[in-house]
């Protein structure tokens, strides 16, 4: 099954496919293990700042390599704010990838979102493109910090259907109130905007809940009753690895064989992958 068979599954089912992000090779170890465990499809994003890092041509070789053993594993250019990095990304063979345009007006954001698809399109059509409507805030980091949104930066139904329509776009990355990253407050999701978006939006567009990390687990489970079928996570991971890094090196200052210092750090994070494809109901959707 290619990701749009994947995602229109979900939909139907009610269920989400899990995103998550990686800049090395142990949150990648992490994210596939746990996805054959869980026999959950799952998409692997890397940022723009994260494939300079890894290396477009090595992480989707990394990937190729991995499917061998696990085939539902579907890599990501996340956030991607040009159209010559969107080229890039689909040169280097991603599955996918996401244009995010929210940054320019509504008619530059089409216009651009467009030149994505086309180009995504035209190299091969089963390269699931995603496009951005409305402002998530935030980065993903720990901040503690107090961030304003206000219904300025949510995405407009009105507008969702002509983005859709005009763009040609296979996910739709919405502003509900999520923000990225983990901040002061608790994000709080307005469910009233999600159902008028889900209806607004044809069915066989999937809809993407950015920022993830923090969001309570019953407005997880609201957001996939109502529509969401893609949940992207970052900043829960990042977290987890950099604490028991930490940990680790405290506990063993004699070590240095790298990888036995990660054993455990990786085993947590796989933990939590699982924990999360579970509250996304995405475990034993595809059979080993
Ligand atoms: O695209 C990446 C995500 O939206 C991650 O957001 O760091 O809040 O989990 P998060
Ligand atoms: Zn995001």
């Amino acid at each position: 099954m290619n990701l749009k068979d994947f995602f229109n599954k979900a939909n139907k089912e009610s269920w989400a496919i899990g995103h998550f992000n990686v800049s090395n090779l142990e949150l990648l170890k992490a994210v596939v293990e746990a996805a054959k465990e869980a026999g959950s499809p799952v998409v692997i994003g890397t940022s723009e700042g994260e494939r300079e890092w890894l290396g477009l041509k090595s992480a989707v070789a990394l990937i190729k390599s991995y499917r061998e053993d696990w085939p539902n594993i579907f890599l990501n250019a996340d956030h991607t704010k040009s159209t010559e990095a969107i080229f890039e990304a689909v040169d280097a063979g991603y599955d996918s990838v996401h244009f995010d345009g929210s940054a320019l007006s509504f008619k530059d954001n089409i216009n651009e979102t467009r030149i994505a698809v086309r180009y995504t399109k035209g190299k091969n059509k089963n390269i699931s493109v995603e496009g951005e409507l409305g402002y998530l805030k935030g980065d993903s980091q720990l901040t503690g910090k107090k961030i304003a949104v206000t219904p300025d930066d949510y995405t407009k139904p009105e507008e969702a259907l002509k983005f859709v329509n005009d763009t040609g776009i296979d996910r739709l990355a919405i502003a509900i109130g999520n923000i990225h990253g983990i901040n002061l407050d608790e994000p709080e999701l307005d469910f009233d905007l999600l159902e008028a978006i889900r209806k607004a939006v044809p069915e066989n567009v999937a809809l993407v809940l950015h920022a993830g990390s923090g969001i309570k687990d019953a407005d997880i489970k609201k957001a996939i009753s109502l529509g969401i079928s893609n949940i992207h996570i970052s900043t829960e991971l990042r977290v987890l690895f950099r604490d028991g890094l930490e940990k680790q090196l405290e506990e063993n200052p004699e070590e240095y064989a790298l990888y036995k210092l990660e054993k455990e750090v990786v085993g947590d994070i796989k933990e939590l992958i699982r924990q999360k494809m579970r509250l996304f109901g995405s475990v034993n959707k595809v059979k080993p």
